[in-house]
């Protein structure tokens, strides 16, 4: 139960200076950015190499600093050179640059997360940074910490003092890491609890997916191509596909992925959003609130899983040994700290009717995984195929998300020989950002840590939407929980279970990815 009230409601480059760096670079206000959960990998990987590149490239303040909070026991200088190896080991960039500049603006505070003398600590230690460093007062509170500690989190701050009131000059925000609860009871439960302490503008609910690159393009293909809009519906496009296929395994995440499983960990959250934003309606406008108006439409007119038939629309399954690039690999059942018995599903796919009138009849197939063939994620909209023209030459356009993000459309044209009437075979014209505007895109969670300082909701979900993803999804982990015998165990290095094959087969279907273009 909360005690908080119904809501009343110099980093930048050492030898350049900011305005040097990149021309018209908006610099993020001054504040602090306290990371819950400083130890652990999401930091280690994503936020300290965001936040280095961030300030080597000009786009904080030199008014900002960083703190870490684990209940681990450790000094500042200790947490600033493990800081340093992880810049080191997972930076585009060598840590060299801007470190000497950089380490002086982190620090660490160790707490307990359900212990108050921590948020006591930390409170002080916020307002000495205020003091000797300028950041004026201003707060990001990132969540990286499992999801049961969101609320005690929330909570903790709000009791000492840490959230401010969101009229006030200062700024407090809350940035929390998905997965946003584990079932539709639970994240109704979190909403309640979280919007207890912040209001709508405090808090930002991370799905890394939607700053990547290639789903922008997606999104911008979608509103600034209207010679597609005609097409975008049941009359023209057969089916649409969306693939989000890892050849990685689970590493040490056991015990999450037993928690947490692919449904919960790909499918509630990247894929959902993904379907969201190739589905919905354009919006009248683009700022956040009409944008998320029409995904939330569109979320909520996904026909729900019919009850008693689950298994004929939503397939998952588990990897098992096999080979990856050329390497033996093992099965999750041999993963480290993976019990025997697990029923963790590792891959999910499914079939999905979106019931309005846009999309009426049109499958949206949809699968994600580990141990899959190919490290790639895609959205592919295949439109009908013309009476002449065979199934293989239908036109189709390719979103590709990552590797390389790109567009790619698929063309029906004539051979060029002699006795070729007739005689057609696809080709495909494409565009990769990257390469076309010559200049590296940013890593989604340097555009969100960005974002948070700025006050920018656009990539950011919000929780109704988290909520419909759950509706739909909830009744589908109650039936799992009942019998795991539909779990299908798949060799590492395939497509997944065989029965996600038939899953399209029965409409006459087959899975498709762009490949090497
Ligand atoms: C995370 C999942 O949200 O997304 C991971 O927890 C997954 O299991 C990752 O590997 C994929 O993100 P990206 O950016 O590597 O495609």
């Amino acid at each position: 139960m909360l005690a908080c009230l119904p809501f009343q409601n110099s980093w930048s480059h050492s030898t350049l200076h900011t305005s040097e760096v990149i021309e018209n670079v908006k610099v993020a206000p001054p504040g602090i950015i306290v990371v819950f959960g400083a130890t652990g990998d999401l930091t280690a990987r994503k936020l300290m190499p965001s936040i280095y590149h961030l300030a080597s490239s000009g786009y904080l303040s030199d008014h900002t600093a960083m703190v870490g909070v684990s209940r681990i026991k450790q000094s500042h200088e200790e947490f600033r050179d493990a800081m340093k190896l992880s810049v080191n080991q997972y930076s585009k960039q060598n840590s060299d640059i801007i470190w000497p500049q950089l380490e002086k603006k982190l620090f660490y505070n160790e707490a307990d997360l359900s212990d108050d003398e921590g948020y006591e600590n930390l409170k002080v230690l916020l307002a000495d940074i205020d003091k000797n460093m300028g950041t004026q007062g201003n707060r990001v509170f990132y969540l990286a910490i499992p999801a049961s500690y969101f609320s005690v989190v929330i909570e903790k701050l709000s009791k000492h003092g840490l959230i401010y009131d969101s009229g006030d000059e200062k700024w407090s925000r809350v940035v929390i890491e998905k997965p946003f609860g584990r079932d539709l009871a639970s994240a109704i439960e979190l909403n309640r609890e979280v919007s207890q302490c912040l209001s709508e503008d405090q808090i930002f609910l991370m799905d890394h997916y939607l700053a990547k690159e290639g789903v922008q393009n997606l999104f911008s293909f979608r509103l600034e191509n209207p010679l597609f809009e005609p097409l975008w519906n049941h009359r023209y496009i057969d089916n649409i596909q969306i693939s989000l296929s890892e050849d990685i395994g689970i590493g040490s995440r056991a015990n999450f992925w037993e928690e947490t499983g692919a449904l919960r960990d790909l499918f509630q959250n990247h894929l959902m959003q993904l379907l969201a934003i190739v589905a919905m309606e354009p919006p009248t406008d683009l700022d956040p609130q009409h944008i998320h108006n029409e995904k939330i439409k569109v979320l909520n007119s996904i026909r729900p899983f019919p009850v008693g038939e689950i298994d004929r629309y939503i397939v998952r399954g588990q990897y098992g040994p096999g080979i990856i690039k050329g390497e033996n690999v093992l099965g999750y059942k041999q993963e480290k700290d993976v019990p025997q018995d697990s029923s963790a599903e590792t891959f999910v796919s499914a079939k999905i009717f979106i019931d309005n009138d846009r999309w009426m009849g049109v499958p949206f197939y949809i699968r994600g995984g580990k141990r899959l063939a190919k490290q790639t994620t895609e959205v592919v909209v295949n439109f009908k195929q013309s009476n002449l023209g065979s199934s293989t030459n239908a036109n189709a356009l390719f979103f590709r998300i990552q590797p390389n993000a790109g567009i790619y459309l698929k063309m029906s044209a004539k051979v060029p020989v002699l006795d070729s009437v007739g005689h057609t075979q696809p080709v495909v014209f494409g565009y990769q950002p990257d390469q076309y505007f010559k200049t590296n895109s940013s890593d989604a969670y340097e555009k969100l840590l960005y974002d948070a300082f700025k006050g920018n909701h656009h990539l950011f979900v919000q929780s109704d939407e988290q909520l419909a993803a759950w509706r739909l999804l909830t009744p589908v982990l109650d039936q799992w929980k009942l019998s795991s015998g539909d779990l299908e165990e798949y060799e590492s290095g395939s497509w997944g279970p065989s029965r996600s094959d038939f899953l399209l087969n029965e409409n006459g279907h087959s899975w498709q990815i762009l490949g090497d273009q």
